[in-house]
């Protein structure tokens, strides 16, 4: 063999191998795993999930657990390592790389309250108060105590009300919220 034909044939191998391991590999191990039918999303939920990469959560917040014995993600109580059916329906996947804040692919198991959520989108120094995470005023609306009758408020902790007001979530923060709570590995998953 030239020395020519042992560098082509060496760049050839290089090339099919990275194929296989980048491409067909995972083409396979993914065919396998995605064997449950679609299902349908509610409109709450494919509204939430695009406020949810408008706000830009997912560059504080991953959504993907790794497996056991790919570090401490299980050990953390994130949830079982994720799968390829836990991202069948909505696109962009988000699976994210960021870890600011914990992950979030089996949140709405791990925290189910819908009022938490609103707390802290709205204020997080209310739950923790050394937070960094930002708040998100936007998603709600500040109105007189008396104005819509029939809805109350968001919880807030008594340094955080504001005198005569109440604070409600805007059909944007009840969407968002709605998202977070279907992402729930026992709702995606196949088993
Ligand atoms: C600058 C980074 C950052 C951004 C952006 C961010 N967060 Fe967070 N988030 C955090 C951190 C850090 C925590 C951990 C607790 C704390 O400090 O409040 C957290 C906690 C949370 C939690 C609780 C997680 C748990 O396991 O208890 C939820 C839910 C959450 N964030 C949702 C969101 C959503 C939804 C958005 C977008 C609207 C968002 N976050 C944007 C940093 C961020």
């Amino acid at each position: 063999m030239t020395r020519k034909s042992i560098l082509f044939f060496g760049i050839l191998a290089t090339f099919l191998i990275a194929m296989f391991g980048m491409t067909i590999l995972p083409k396979l191990f993914v065919d396998e795993h995605v064997k449950a039918p679609e299902y349908f999303t509610p409109f709450e939920i494919t509204e939430g999930h695009r406020i949810f990469v408008r706000e830009g959560c997912i560059y504080c917040h991953s959504k993907q657990v790794r497996p056991e014995g790919f570090g401490a993600d299980v050990e953390r109580g994130w949830g079982r390592g994720s799968e390829a059916t836990d991202y069948r329906n909505l696109l962009p996947h988000n699976l994210g790389t960021m870890r600011t804040g914990p992950d979030l692919a089996n949140i709405g198991a791990r925290q189910p309250s819908a009022d938490w959520h609103y707390l802290n989108l709205f204020q997080p120094r209310a739950l923790n108060e050394q937070s960094i995470m930002p708040a998100y005023p936007w998603l709600f609306e500040v109105v007189p105590v008396d104005a819509r009758p029939g809805r109350s408020g968001i919880q807030l902790p008594p340094e955080f009300q504001i005198e005569g007001k109440k604070v409600l979530p805007r059909d944007e923060a009840r969407y968002l919220v709605t998202y977070l709570l279907s992402l729930d590995q026992q709702i995606t998953g196949v088993d």
